[in-house]
């Protein structure tokens, strides 16, 4: 008797947060399906690219890509090739005629459609394309992820977004703003917190503008359900936009013991010209107030957000007051972009006035003065003890690494701790991206740490 070999597959996701979960589901789904997970794709019978396409970059690399897969199918010629997100879900149609050897294309509305897709490809030799939205429901199987850690998940609570920031190409590859059930969401985040899951992440490309289909709840009351389960320890939530920022939420995060002390809000530019040209909807003094009142809520909250450098009308007095507005708020750090025309945005058709040399150039004295920022930022925090959830070792592989409650790389000597576990770190060092130090006593036990909490509160204050 023969018995059928199991198919493995190889899930490569580039880009956001986003993708990352949905490349966990693409697996999850062919898990229950009987496949296994390869480690890559020279092992693989099904390899899927799920895709990034914020930046010209981003798509070019998923091109270079498939171009190398080609020759591997050349070799093997059973191998299936599907092409899933973003890039997937832009090109449609056009990604076969591009790339005649693949031999589906995916939406990012759709993953929940793979395994039917596969037998059309497995039994009537189809080549599939599937995209488009469900407006009505957001087809999402908790269940089926599989999540790549056993502490620390994420939970999409709305996909798509309903903003035209005038560079940006999601709302087109994500859709129209769909948000899940308050209570569907929660009993995800009850069963994963049951499972082990001790830091939950709330994902939307617009996560604050969150809204329960049937009570019109949002994410303030997301924050309070999710932030009192027991055995819960850390509560996250990105993307931001300022304009859906409301008192609310400050007051919800500030009041949740589990919500973190961190937040990631895009503010793209520091010039009113500039922000009126992107459509943010927001002023500098609109951004700035608003990181008072929630700085004045929660005084030890770290700052992160993004810039957009080289946009058109961006002249050398606009990219100053970006570099003022760095050194006015003082970020913990800044992901930092120059300007990338993205097709069917309205900003891919006006005249391309920065030269990408001098965006390049921009950018770089951008990111020079915000290293100086963060080292005196982070040299600030020596001396001082930190609770780090510990995720393995460090990038030389020599020392342990973990994340501090406000989302910073932490070094550390030491023996003792495990991953996952939460460890009390003495800093001893500050650098630009990380923290440097040592750990002290013995890894704290979730229910000693609980009680610790109860009596400091969270975020990156000192244990
Ligand atoms: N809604 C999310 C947000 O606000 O972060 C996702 C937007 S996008 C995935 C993440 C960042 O990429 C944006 O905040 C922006 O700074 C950058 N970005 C988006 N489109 C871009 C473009 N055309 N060129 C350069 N950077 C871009
Ligand atoms: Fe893009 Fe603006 Fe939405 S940056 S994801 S269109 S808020």
């Amino acid at each position: 008797m023969t018995t059928a070999r199991v198919r493995a597959v190889f899930v490569e996701t580039w880009g956001c947060q986003m993708n990352e979960l949905d490349g966990r589901r693409l697996v999850g789904l062919l898990l229950h399906e009987g496949y296994r997970e390869a480690l890559s794709a020279e092992e693989a019978d099904l390899v899927l690219l799920n895709t990034c396409s914020v930046r010209d970059k981003a798509e070019q690399k998923v091109y270079d890509r498939l171009g190398r897969l080609a020759l591997m199918k050349r070799e093997r010629p059973g191998m299936v090739i599907g092409v899933c997100g973003c890039v997937a879900q832009q090109e449609g149609e056009h990604l076969l005629k591009r790339a005649p050897y693949v031999d589906f294309v995916l939406g990012t509305g759709r993953i929940e459609a793979l395994p039917t897709v596969l037998r059309r490809v497995d039994e009537e030799g189809d080549r599939p394309v599937e995209i488009g939205f469900d407006l009505d429901e957001v087809a999402y199987s908790p269940g089926s992820i599989a999540h790549a850690l056993p502490y620390r998940a994420a939970i999409t609570v709305i996909e798509g977004c309903n903003k035209s920031c005038t560079f940006c190409v999601v709302p087109l590859t994500r859709g129209r703003e769909r948000s899940r059930r308050l209570s569907d969401v929660v009993a995800e985040a009850k069963d994963l917190v049951e499972d082990g899951v001790v830091e939950v992440e709330l994902l939307g490309q617009t996560v604050n503008a969150y809204r329960d289909p049937d009570s019109g709840k949002g994410l303030s009351d997301l924050l309070v359900e999710i932030g009192r389960l027991p055995g819960l320890r850390r509560l996250r939530f990105v993307t931001s936009h300022p304009r859906n920022f409301d008192d609310r939420l400050i007051q919800a995060m500030a009041e949740t013991r589990t919500a973190c002390r961190t937040l990631h809000l895009p503010v793209q530019s520091g010039s009113d010209r500039v922000l009126g040209r992107m459509k943010r909807q927001y002023t500098r003094e609109d951004y700035v107030g608003l990181v008072n009142r929630l700085r004045r809520a929660m005084p030890e909250l770290a700052l992160s957000t993004d810039v957009v450098v080289g946009f058109p009308g961006e002249g050398e007095n606009e990219f100053a007051e970006t570099l003022s507005l760095l050194q006015e708020i003082q970020f913990s750090n800044v992901f930092s972009f120059t300007y990338s025309p993205r097709p069917h945005t309205a900003a891919a058709r006006w005249e391309r006035d920065v030269p990408p040399r001098l965006a390049s150039e921009r950018l770089a004295r951008l990111m020079d003065l915000q290293q100086d920022i963060q080292r005196t930022i982070n040299n600030g925090l020596v001396g001082s003890r930190l609770e780090v959830l510990v995720d393995g070792l460090d990038r030389k592989g020599g020392r342990l690494s973990g994340r501090s409650a406000c989302n910073r790389v932490v070094n550390f000597d030491g023996t003792g701790a495990r991953v996952g576990d939460f460890v009390d770190v003495l800093v001893e060092k500050g650098l630009p991206n990380s923290l440097s130090g040592r750990l002290l006593g013995t890894p704290l036990d979730k229910s000693a740490a609980e009680s610790l909490d109860c009596q400091r509160g969270d975020g990156c204050r000192e244990v």
